[in-house]
């Protein structure tokens, strides 16, 4: 499985995560103190972006029902977010940020 580039890595800021697609899979693309993560972007509970909700330290809110998920391990933390997510491997080539994804 090759790595993949899907943005620079000034497009991802602490507050302000970015949403990218690789094929038809939606991935949201995290910064927490100072490091990336990639996990899947739609809430498995219904429908809803990640990269839309609320992040605080290493957690991100859904902006839809308030399921909270570690997005550093993908793990639901609570409410009723059906799940743990899926997480892709990351890394950082210059000013790009490249992931596996399937
Ligand atoms: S869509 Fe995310 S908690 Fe319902």
């Amino acid at each position: 499985m090759g790595w993949i580039a899907v943005c620079q890595i000034d497009d991802v800021q602490e507050d302000e995560p970015k949403a990218v697609d690789v094929g038809e899979t939606k991935i949201g693309i995290f910064k927490i103190e100072n490091q990336i993560y990639a996990i899947e972007n739609v809430c498995p509970h219904a429908y809803a972006l990640l990269s839309e909700g609320f992040v605080e330290g290493e957690t991100v809110e859904c902006p839809l029902h308030e399921a909270v998920f570690n997005v550093t391990t993908g793990a639901l933390e609570s409410g009723p977010g059906c799940r743990d997510l899926c997480t892709y491997p990351v890394k950082v080539d210059g000013a790009s940020i490249l992931i596996q994804a399937q």
